[in-house]
């Protein structure tokens, strides 16, 4: 109980140089912005001032009073390449925007939402502490009410800063577990930019009572679909009503909570064939009046799993797609509307059905789009080269900030019928790793007991999908027991036997059967691809031309095809991308794509398009 305190007390008040910051509530991100009758929102994305705090003197200085000799700075957009000086700096940077707030917000509760700073920030509004949070690439929100100026302009203030960590997820600067002899120091294979990545929104819902979260599960009775809804609403709520498909279900509510069962007849399955979304509409009412009203979408289907296959409504489904990345050059990690329409374009032509959010969850748009195009998810939290050993206060930290991640990805994800399997870490490492002849060590218990309670968390959040966590070369296969799915990455004929992708194919083979027959589940290998330098040929296969690549998939894919229990084979990477500087890593790029990083064709995207196309 007294540890409970202690967390309670820290999570809610954290005090930074006698100002209070509270702790992001994840409650609060439940329901993305939605402007109707009822709530309003207001988009702050935009040209923001902006100001570099290298000596960390902003907070003592008080520049949450207003920035003064500032630049201007695009968001969403990393700040490292929008200017030539902050290409590397990941040390702390500051964000101003001013904003009037409508009066016709007035009496409603208004909120501040951040899609993603990577890594940590702060908020001060009108020079007033309000809260502070810990992760990239998940949103965070807090209350304003309070502390808005009504009939004058208001300040918005967001520190951010990227320092690289061992105690952080992902983790970086510390030289011991390096993936790479690499700068700046990340300990995992991407650039790590720094900033505002998503929108910043302000948002209202109604004060009195207000709909708080929609929990959508599906399944099917016979033809029928069978759909319950849970509701939590804040506030005086007492009574409401659900309508999807022209059904209607009066809901009432006690402690806040309200639940649903809906019946469809004859329901239409979401499928990537048939993507179709159903529109959910919650209201709640006082007597004959409306008082707040939310609509959200749905895809009825369901996702299981048996020894080797993965089914989709109870029919076996094969994972055709990527690994990728957000990342543009410019935007670095920030959001790019256009470069998300054109990767789902892409995805269509090459005859694609799904991608995993390699290495942390993507923008919400993104999950929107891949549920509208019947784009199939694997969402991964951003624990990428996560390892179990070294400094017990930084493990400790580390597995609480992943338990928090996968807190805030299901509350964010969870009704997006494309999401089907969650994925709680990339390529977690193990003290020793056999990367040569692929015998698998066994992990260590602390990783074993770390990974076992990110698995039992997910499990007891949301247990309608699968879960997996992927697998590293020559990592520990006791690991691969752990999720519904066991994913590998796999780079034979790369990072071992280089140049010998006949070679690389014999021990992929060999040592797919030996993985099935321990783990006893479904396969996908999430990652197999070779560095690729667009425009580089060779009469015979060679090592970075575009006949190596090629020659690499279709032995991987034929390999796939000669076995009953591979589920998916996502090739890395989708689109070439920004890594941190390394000798293997020419021009600071990862050329794996099999389109370049302004997403333009390589020889294997056409093989891709042949092959994949032939099999929709
Ligand atoms: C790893 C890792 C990727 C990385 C890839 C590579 O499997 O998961 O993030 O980019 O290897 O080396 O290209």
């Amino acid at each position: 109980m007294k540890s409970l305190l202690t967390i309670l007390f820290v999570c809610l008040s954290v005090q930074m140089n006698g100002q209070d910051f509270r702790t992001a509530n994840t409650e609060d991100i439940a329901l993305f912005p939605q402007q109707n009758e009822f709530r309003n929102t207001l988009d702050l994305s935009g040209i923001w001032k902006f100001k570099k705090d290298s000596l960390a003197e902003g907070e003592k200085q008080q520049w949450f009073k207003g920035l003064s000799d500032y630049r201007s700075i695009a968001v969403p957009g990393s700040w490292n390449e929008q200017f030539d000086d902050m290409r590397d700096y990941l040390a702390m940077a500051w964000y101003e925007k001013e904003t009037y707030i409508p009066a016709s917000w007035k009496g409603q509760r208004i909120f501040i939402r951040v899609g993603s700073a990577n890594y940590a920030a702060k908020i001060w509004v009108n020079g007033q502490p309000l809260g502070q949070h810990e992760g990239g690439h998940l949103p965070f929100a807090f209350e304003i009410s309070s502390l808005v100026n009504w009939n004058a302009s208001n300040r918005i203030t967001i520190q951010v800063e990227n320092i690289l960590k061992p105690d952080r997820v992902p983790t970086g600067g510390d030289v011991a577990t390096g993936l790479f002899n690499n700068f700046p120091k990340s300990n995992y294979d991407f650039f790590p930019y720094a900033g505002l990545h998503r929108a910043v929104w302000l948002y209202t819902v109604p004060s009195a009572a207000a709909i708080a979260d929609v929990a959508i599960n599906t399944g099917f009775t016979g033809n029928d679909g069978a759909v319950e809804i849970k509701v939590v609403a804040h506030g005086k709520a007492s009574q409401g009503r659900i309508s999807i498909a022209g059904i209607q279900a009066p809901i009432r509510f006690s402690g806040g909570k309200a639940t649903a069962s809906i019946k469809i007849p004859n329901v239409r399955r979401w499928s990537p064939e048939d993507p179709f979304l159903y529109t959910v509409d919650v209201t709640l009412t006082e007597g004959n009046k409306t008082i707040d009203h939310y609509t959200t979408e749905t895809g009825v289907r369901t996702i299981t799993a048996n020894s080797k296959q993965i089914l989709l409504n109870g029919k076996p489904i094969f994972l055709k797609g990527f690994g990728k990345h957000e990342d543009f050059p410019i935007y670095g990690r920030g959001t790019a509307y256009p470069v998300m329409i054109k990767d789902f374009s892409l995805f269509k032509w090459i005859g694609a059905n799904s991608f995993r959010t390699s290495h942390y969850p993507y923008d919400e748009e993104y999950m929107r789009m891949a549920d509208r195009e019947g784009i199939l998810v694997i969402d991964e939290i951003p624990a990428v080269g996560l390892y179990f050993h070294g400094d017990t206060a930084q493990l400790q930290r580390r597995q609480s900030v992943c338990h928090q991640y996968i807190n805030e990805l299901i509350t964010r994800d969870k009704n997006h019928p494309s999401v089907i399997i969650w994925c709680i870490a990339n390529e977690p490492f193990p003290a020793k790793v056999g990367l040569t002849s692929g015998e698998e060590k066994q992990g260590d218990d602390q990783a074993l007991v770390s990974l076992k309670t990110l698995f039992k968390q997910v499990k007891t959040l949301d247990s309608s999908r699968l879960t997996t966590l992927v697998g590293v070369m020559g990592g520990p296969s006791d690991w691969l027991t752990l999720g519904d799915v066991t994913c590998v990455n796999r780079y034979w004929g790369w990072y071992t036997n280089p140049g010998d992708v006949r070679a690389g194919a014999a021990m992929l083979s060999m040592e797919l059967d030996r993985l099935h027959q321990k783990v006893q589940k479904p396969v996908i290998i999430t990652e197999f691809g070779a560095d690729t330098y667009p425009g580089m040929h060779a009469e015979q296969p060679e090592m970075f031309t575009e006949e190596y690549q090629t020659d690499f998939i279709k032995a991987y894919l034929d390999v796939a095809d000669s076995k009953d229990f591979i589920a998916g084979m996502h090739v890395w990477a989708f689109a070439d991308f920004k890594t941190s500087q390394a000798i293997m890593r020419f021009g600071g790029i990862n050329y794996k794509g099999v389109f370049t990083r302004d997403r333009k064709p390589k020889m294997a995207a056409h093989y891709l398009r042949q092959r994949w196309a032939r099999k929709n």
